[in-house]
């Protein structure tokens, strides 16, 4: 099971979510919770709980944004505890969940033994420093054929960079015209916030493996087949800033 994966299940408890007139907000909740369990929620204030509300919420609208606009297909990458094919399940909408095996056996473990159905969706268990995951999701039902909704949220700083970009090249392979991806990626303003952030979370036992500059975040993707959404100048700098993109296929 992934520490990290369970300590942001832990906190999401408490935060503010995206509404929908669709879906199961509870189950997610339950999931959370049983996730949680003993797990000390910490200060509210932190800088990390802090960080960890606004990129909760920055997906929770991607992917509220992407379903009300007719989305039909979701695929979350290193989706962790993740509760939104839950929280935001709505007909017709097929939702993959790809991520490590170990992660993944975990979580579905504890939804069977939550009793909380989830035919909308599909695992996909894969090791994305070595496995296809395009070739994966494919081979599971993922159609590239029709507009794709991809997730990929505090994933990209616990793998190398040249996994990143395998990745991204995956996902894109398989992103047909109208699909879009949000990321977060992980950016420091100096090399002393990096340090400290490798050092917190480096001590839960999962290393952290990349922080960019944002600039560098913007070129890596660009380089992998996706480019920024059109945004005003602004906004596009705050989201850089806490390293949150949304794209689209070139
Ligand atoms: C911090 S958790 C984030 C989980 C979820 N996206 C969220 O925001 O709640 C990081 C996730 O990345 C996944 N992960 C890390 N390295 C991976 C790898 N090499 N292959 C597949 N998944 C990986 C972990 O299994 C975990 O689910």
């Amino acid at each position: 099971m992934s520490v990290t994966a369970q300590r942001v299940a832990a906190r999401r408890l408490s935060f503010p979510r995206v509404p929908a007139p669709y879906g199961d907000p509870e189950a997610d909740q339950r999931l959370g919770r049983d996730v949680a369990g003993p797990v000390a929620l910490v200060d509210p204030y932190s800088p990390m709980t802090v960080h960890l509300a606004a990129r909760t919420a920055y997906f929770d609208r991607a992917t509220v944004r992407a379903l009300d606009g007719g989305i039909t297909q979701v695929v979350v990458a290193g989706a962790g505890y993740d509760g939104r094919a839950l929280r935001y399940a709505k007909p017709g909408v097929r939702w993959f969940e790809i991520d490590h095996p170990a992660t993944q056996a975990d979580k579905v473990a504890r939804l069977a033994r939550l009793a909380i159905p989830t035919p909308q969706l599909t695992f996909v268990a894969a090791d994305f420093a070595t496995d296809d995951v395009g070739a994966a999701l494919a081979g599971a039902g993922h159609d590239q054929a029709t507009p794709t909704l991809f997730l990929c949220e505090g994933v990209a700083v616990y793998l190398d960079l040249a996994v990143i970009v395998s990745l991204l090249r995956a996902l894109r392979s398989g992103a047909a015209p109208g699909s879009r991806l949000a990321i977060s990626v992980s950016t420091a303003t100096s090399d002393e916030r990096r340090h400290q952030f490798q050092s917190a979370v480096g001590a839960l036992g999962e290393p952290l493996r990349t922080i960019l500059t944002a600039e560098a975040a913007a070129e890596l993707l660009a380089s992998s087949g996706w480019q920024e959404l059109p945004s005003p100048p602004e906004r596009r700098a705050r989201s850089l800033r806490a390293g949150f993109l949304s794209l689209e296929p070139v």
